[in-house]
């Protein structure tokens, strides 16, 4: 009797396992009944493809999803765990950007509060929504626009001296090769630059990563992106629930590097407060913070971001500039190098039309955040004529969708062209505001939640690029293979580059 019972219960405990299995499995393979018939489905499988074969964003992009965007403006798309609606038709990003009522924004630590990438960037001013958010736009939004850009120059200058002694090591045989440091070195270093960048211009003092190679702050970053940008977890976020050891190395690295941060933020800033002290960003969280208009975990959450976006995206974007001046050292470098190597003035360069065309076209061609998936519906809608989506959606943007399409941008759209922006630098700029309004280049959002660093970061990129240029020429290294990271983030992979020592 008891062995007949055991035989029963093992018999209908794997057949709801089994059944539990495909009912899963049916969840990833085909999107929910209620989803839009109107607009096509991405297979399932592709968001996997880049980590299984040698492709990248560009390479996937064309194969799936160029054609389904391009006619019809949106697709479903299996992406972190769920179905999800991504979009790239400038007439429906205008309507997400506008409609913040429908499509509310919900960043990770509401879609998957139990990630790593939740625990690392935590409820901050990108991801949050309504009145929380207007809190935190109104604080922060004066020292993103009014901040002191020098600090550019003297990190651009750092960097170029590091690249000097190592050139100087590799002739003279002495450079520590075959480490994986080395390997990656160039993207690593600008990294360590974008760093440095922020922390001073943002956070008011210098965290040193340019002067330490194995500054804490940096070995954490490297360590939390590897976890993060992890195909499998960035696809399926829910394994995190698991507590897998590799995954509790990431949570711990978190830890640590949030840690590291803010009691440097602490010691540097809160500690030493001075109420006249109102020249960074930070000092107004920290204002805000002592008048408890948000709680230390808000402020520690907007730090954290301010560091995170702050550095990440331009490093991304001079990573991209970089490969683009080096791909057409023959013309834009010498072009924009003939521009600007007599301009000094930060003002000045500002204006210059020829790198300023350069540099929004490297956006265009690659935007840095290329998919962003943080808006939920709030309530059954409609989306343009005929798309409905049920409640409780995930909606998103594809920017390379919107920058590449050629109802947007004409037969050249996929060809680098910086002449398209104008001639002058006021019809480059006008354009610049246009495209931005419309939403064919919603690289940097647009509307009520455009990115607020935007004018910070083109200083940034324009300063360093001024001052690689004053000192090398540079050209994409011989044994770089020419590919686009395969997935999240976008840039360059892994990108290696000759610097040769302009003549005095
Ligand atoms: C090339 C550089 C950059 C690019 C391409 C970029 C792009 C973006 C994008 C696409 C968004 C909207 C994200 C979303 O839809 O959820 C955004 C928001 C934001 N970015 Fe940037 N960003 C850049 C640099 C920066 C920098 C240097 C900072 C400064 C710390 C910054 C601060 C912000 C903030 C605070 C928001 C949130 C705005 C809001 O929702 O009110 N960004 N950025």
């Amino acid at each position: 009797m008891l062995i007949r019972l055991t035989v029963t219960f093992l018999w209908k405990s794997t057949l709801v396992f089994l059944l539990s299995g495909f009912l899963l499995l049916l969840k990833v393979i085909i999107p929910p009944f209620n989803f839009p018939r109107t607009i096509p489905t991405v297979p399932f499988y592709v968001i996997f493809l880049p980590s299984i074969f040698d492709m990248d964003q560009v390479d996937m992009f064309n194969t799936y999803l160029r054609e389904p965007l391009e006619k019809y403006g949106a697709v479903k798309m299996f992406f972190g765990s769920r179905w999800n609606i991504l979009v790239s038709r400038p007439e429906y990003l205008a309507q997400i950007f506008k409609d913040e009522t429908t499509f509310a924004k919900s960043g990770n630590q509401k879609k998957i509060p139990y990630s790593v990438i939740a625990a690392y960037t935590g409820d901050n001013i990108i991801s949050a929504h309504g009145k929380v958010w207007k809190t935190y736009r109104h604080i922060m939004s004066d020292g993103l626009q009014n901040f002191n850009g020098q600090p550019f120059e003297k990190n651009a200058k750092r960097f170029c001296k590091l690249i000097q002694k190592r050139l100087k090591e590799k002739e003279m045989g002495q450079e520590e090769e075959k480490s994986s440091l080395n390997n990656n070195y160039l993207p690593l270093l600008i990294q360590r630059l974008a760093l440095d960048n922020i922390s001073q211009v943002v956070l008011g003092f210098d965290f040193g990563t340019l002067e330490d190679k194995y500054n804490p702050l940096h070995q954490h970053l490297i360590r939390i992106k590897k976890q993060i940008f992890h195909p499998l977890f960035l696809t399926f976020p829910f394994f995190d629930l698991l507590h897998l050891p590799q995954r509790q190395m990431a949570f711990e690295d978190v830890k640590s590097f949030r840690k590291v941060l803010v009691e440097r933020v602490r010691k540097e800033m809160i500690d030493n407060y001075n109420f006249e002290q109102t020249s960074f960003v930070v000092n107004d969280l920290i204002k805000a913070y002592n008048n408890d208009s948000i709680d230390y975990q808000q402020l520690t959450d907007n730090i954290v971001i301010l560091l995170v976006a702050g550095h990440e995206n331009p490093q991304l974007l001079i990573t991209t500039c970089l490969y683009l001046l080096s791909k057409f050292y023959d013309t834009w470098q010498i072009l924009i190098w003939n521009e600007i190597k007599d301009i000094e003035c930060i003002n000045k360069l500002k204006e210059a039309p020829l790198l300023s065309a350069f540099v929004y076209e490297a956006v265009r061609m690659y935007p840095p955040l290329n998919t962003i998936i943080n808006r939920k519906t709030i309530q059954k809608c409609r989306l343009g004529e005929n798309i409905i989506i049920p409640k409780d959606t995930y909606v998103g943007y594809n920017n390379f969708g919107a920058t590449h399409s050629s109802k947007n941008w004409g037969p050249t759209a996929d060809l680098f062209d910086p002449l398209r922006w104008g001639g002058t630098i006021e019809e480059i700029n006008k354009e610049w505001k246009q495209r931005k309004n419309d939403c064919s280049l919603s690289s940097f959002h647009g509307g009520r939640r455009a990115c607020l660093g935007e004018k910070l970061a083109l200083i940034e990129v324009k300063v360093t690029i001024r001052e690689i240029l004053k000192r090398y020429q540079i050209k994409l290294a011989k044994d770089w293979n020419e590919k686009m990271t395969p997935g999240g983030p976008l840039c360059p992979a892994n990108l290696k580059l000759e610097f040769v020592e302009r003549e005095k």
